[in-house]
């Protein structure tokens, strides 16, 4: 008989890995150390302060007074649910528009409700034109028109305001997915007057996956009021859910607390640092990034400056080098690890992500150099340092650029 020796399990010890993907990203250590501290019951008086806090950062990270804003124990795709199962019924017509692999599962996730759903859509690469949206929704009574502020499978941004506009003359609520975008471009959910937004926890904010922030409009409030029928989701119905999150705190079901400790740890270092600074430091750090895979003749996939996203930045793979054992080689060699493509971009593209605690200066110059360095192993014809001193002169323009707007 076995002693079960050969079953026996060693402590858990990951590598320390620098998350250059489009998510999870790197984790500050100050969140890390929030992770670790001791879980308490979900309403204990202290946690119920805690909760407090985590939705007051919230509301300051999504700029809102919206009252429903509350962490979602779901990962980001569990906010594209909460979205569009809650507004959308038999009757309702919705519009979603779809440039990538993300936006997709949302058009997926409404074609399971029984609305009646319009594709608009764009190439991978770009972004889907308001006017499109405006010539589906003619004619029709539109609830909700959706879209996905980053598209993460193609890193593309789209600008929200020419959709708030096209969704108003349509009588429409607009939904926006915020999961690779919230805390690192531009966004106030007031003002621009959108009417649900959501987020994923790993993504800018640093934080580990398992929690989707989501903002809902007092115009959203009364559409759920006055629901037919039930939301088809006990978990996503998000009148129920705000019976734990509201003032009432009662039990809805047992929240993941440890990783509500290390996002409001996260939020916090958001609103520390500023949201203008931490978007501004995205900026940066992607013009330095595209500076130097340009200057190593990477091509990149968005064509249009305006329209990259700034967390994620695809490049072209180039002729003659394997896309696997590329990625391989970094995160063997360097601990890096970047993303491949998905959907129809799979083998074509490689992410390169600059998220949250990852979008550092030191990190865009050790991928450009470990990206050279296995670019020549493979075969590839790069000019010696080409990236890293494109990036670093990138750097010195951007820092006199600051420096002249602080004088
Ligand atoms: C724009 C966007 N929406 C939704 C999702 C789904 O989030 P999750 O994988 O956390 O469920 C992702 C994940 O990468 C995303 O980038």
């Amino acid at each position: 008989m076995s002693d079960g020796a050969e079953n026996k399990i060693g402590e858990l010890a990951p590598p320390m890995r620098l998350m250059m993907t489009p998510g999870p990203s790197s984790i500050d250590p100050r969140v890390y150390r929030a992770l670790a501290a001791p879980v308490v019951g979900h309403i204990d008086p202290w946690f119920k302060t805690c909760m407090d806090e985590t939705q007051i950062l919230m509301r300051q990270v999504f700029q809102t007074e919206n009252r429903v804003t509350m962490p979602l124990s779901a990962s980001g795709s569990g906010g594209i649910e909460a979205s569009v199962l809650n507004t959308l019924e038999e009757g309702d017509e919705a519009i979603i528009c779809v440039n990538g692999w993300f936006s997709e599962r949302m058009y997926e996730i409404a074609l399971r409700t029984p609305a009646r759903v319009t594709k608009v859509e764009a190439p991978y690469g770009t972004a889907v034109d308001a006017q499109d949206v405006r010539k589906a929704g003619a004619g029709k009574k539109i609830k909700i028109v959706g879209l996905a502020h980053g598209e993460t499978s193609s890193g593309v941004v789209t600008q929200l305001d020419p959709f708030r506009r096209v969704a108003d003359e349509l009588g429409a609520l607009l939904i926006v997915d915020t999961v690779a975008s919230l805390a690192a471009e531009p966004l106030n959910v007031d003002k621009q007057k959108l009417d649900i937004v959501f987020s994923g926890s790993q993504k800018a904010l640093s934080a580990p996956p398992g929690m989707s922030p989501i903002t809902v409009s007092p115009r959203v409030e009364e559409v759920l009021k006055n629901r037919k029928k039930k939301v088809q989701s006990w978990y996503f119905d998000l009148t129920t859910a705000m019976n734990y999150w509201g003032k009432d705190r009662l039990y809805h079901h047992t929240p993941p607390i440890s990783l509500i400790y290390a996002l409001r740890e996260a939020m916090r270092l958001t609103m520390e640092e500023g949201l203008e600074n931490r978007w501004a430091r995205h900026r940066v750090n992607q013009q330095a990034l595209i500076a130097g895979v340009e200057a190593m003749n990477l091509e990149l996939l968005v064509k249009n400056p305006k329209e990259r996203l700034v967390t994620v930045t695809p490049v072209m793979i180039p002729a003659g080098i394997d896309d696997v054992k590329f990625r391989d080689q970094l995160l063997d060699e360097f601990n890096i690890e970047i993303a491949g493509g998905i959907g129809p971009l799979k083998g074509k593209i490689w992410r390169l992500g600059l998220m949250g605690y990852c979008a550092q200066k030191a990190n865009v110059l050790l991928l450009l150099s470990a990206m050279e360095k296995v670019m020549t192993d493979q075969g590839a014809r790069v000019v010696p340092g080409a990236g890293v001193a494109a990036a670093i002169c990138n750097y010195a323009g951007a820092e006199a650029a600051v420096a002249t707007t602080r004088a």
